[in-house]
């Protein structure tokens, strides 16, 4: 990894040269479709440590591994079970990681000590092409310190670690917004371990509550400068007027069409939970940026997409 040197911007065109950052050990952020990675060699503990290093991540905390086609379970897992060839075919190239035994071989910081590993072959074009060309797993967090919001665009990625890392692969905004739903598929249905992009709907009507959860889901996350309100659509003018006679500067994430007391700066308007997905993290960074203290977001039914983004907005609301 440079430390000093400022790290690249790299275009599509310029795919090889991102490849190989990867192969050579350093660490290069990437799109996928649900935010940007943080990637390293996933064979290479050093340069998978470099990654918790920038990010200042617990080490406890596994990373998931990121392949071009199902055919790289194999290297991955030790044991593909029934129910992951079934997931894998179902949701592959798309926003769903698979934890199985892990293979022998990972580097261990990969893993985080533990005997499983989450893989996942992502849904975006470039991510798929810069997989390919790397040759090597590539082992990605989403590419922000830890306990802030997720990078959705390159430009996020370079505000937040520009000094710490080699290079950002530029693929544009993210088209999901929220990251990968993360199931258990050693067993003989899916337990969902983080709520995520793929919905449970979508999985299986069978898909357990999650009984268990992913090791990352026990820190504080998402988490902007300002204060995150989760409100009820009915209660967020309430909720606004409440921080406004406290004397702070107040923003809003709100539904179309709902009411707001004037004196609230509007971040933006969402139509549903596919929408507010897309516009979250851009959003919690730009409540930051705007220098407010409070941001009254208005809550999503929690179901489909629903889960996952409630999920976020409640831990960073914390
Ligand atoms: O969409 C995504 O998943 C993005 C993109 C870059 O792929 N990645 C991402 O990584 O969100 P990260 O590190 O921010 O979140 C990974 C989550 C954490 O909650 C972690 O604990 C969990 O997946 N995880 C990883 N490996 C696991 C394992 N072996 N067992 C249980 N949970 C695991
Ligand atoms: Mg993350």
């Amino acid at each position: 990894m440079s430390t000093a040197t400022r790290p690249r911007l790299l275009r599509a065109e310029q795919l090889d040269q991102a490849a190989g950052i990867l192969r050579g050990g350093g660490l290069l952020a990437f799109p996928t479709e649900t935010v940007y990675g943080l990637g390293a060699d996933a064979f290479d503990d050093e340069a998978v440590r470099g990654v918790f290093a920038a990010k200042g991540r617990p080490a406890d905390n596994p990373l998931i591994v990121h392949v071009p086609g199902p055919d790289w379970l194999p290297r991955i897992a030790s044991e593909v079970t029934p129910l992951a060839a079934d997931l894998a075919r179902r949701f592959w190239p798309g926003p769903l990681t698979l934890v199985l035994d892990a293979a022998a071989g990972l580097a261990p910081a990969t893993t985080g000590g533990q005997p499983t590993v989450g893989v996942r072959v992502p849904g975006h074009p470039l991510a798929l092409a810069l997989l390919e060309e790397a040759g090597v797993p590539v082992a990605a967090p989403s590419a922000n310190p830890s306990g802030r919001p997720s990078p959705t665009t390159a430009e996020h990625v370079l505000a937040d670690l520009g000094d710490r890392i080699d290079a950002v692969l530029d693929g544009g905004p993210c088209l999901v917004g929220v990251e990968s739903t993360v199931v258990d598929a050693r067993g003989t249905e899916p337990v969902v371990l983080r709520e995520g992009a793929v919905t449970r709907e979508e999985l299986a009507a069978t898909a357990r509550a999650g009984s268990a959860a992913s090791p990352g889901t026990r820190y504080r996350h998402y988490a902007p400068a300002c204060r995150v309100v989760l409100a009820q659509p009915a209660e967020a003018a309430a909720r606004a007027e409440e921080a406004l006679r406290d004397g702070a500067r107040v923003g809003a994430l709100a539904e179309s069409g709902l009411a707001l007391p004037p004196e609230v700066t509007l971040i933006a308007r969402f139509n549903g939970a596919a929408d507010l997905a897309r516009l979250l993290y851009q959003g919690l960074r730009e409540a930051e940026a705007a220098g407010l203290d409070v941001l009254v977001v208005t809550a999503v039914p929690e179901r489909g997409l629903g889960r996952a983004v409630m999920d976020r907005l409640r831990r960073a609301a914390e």
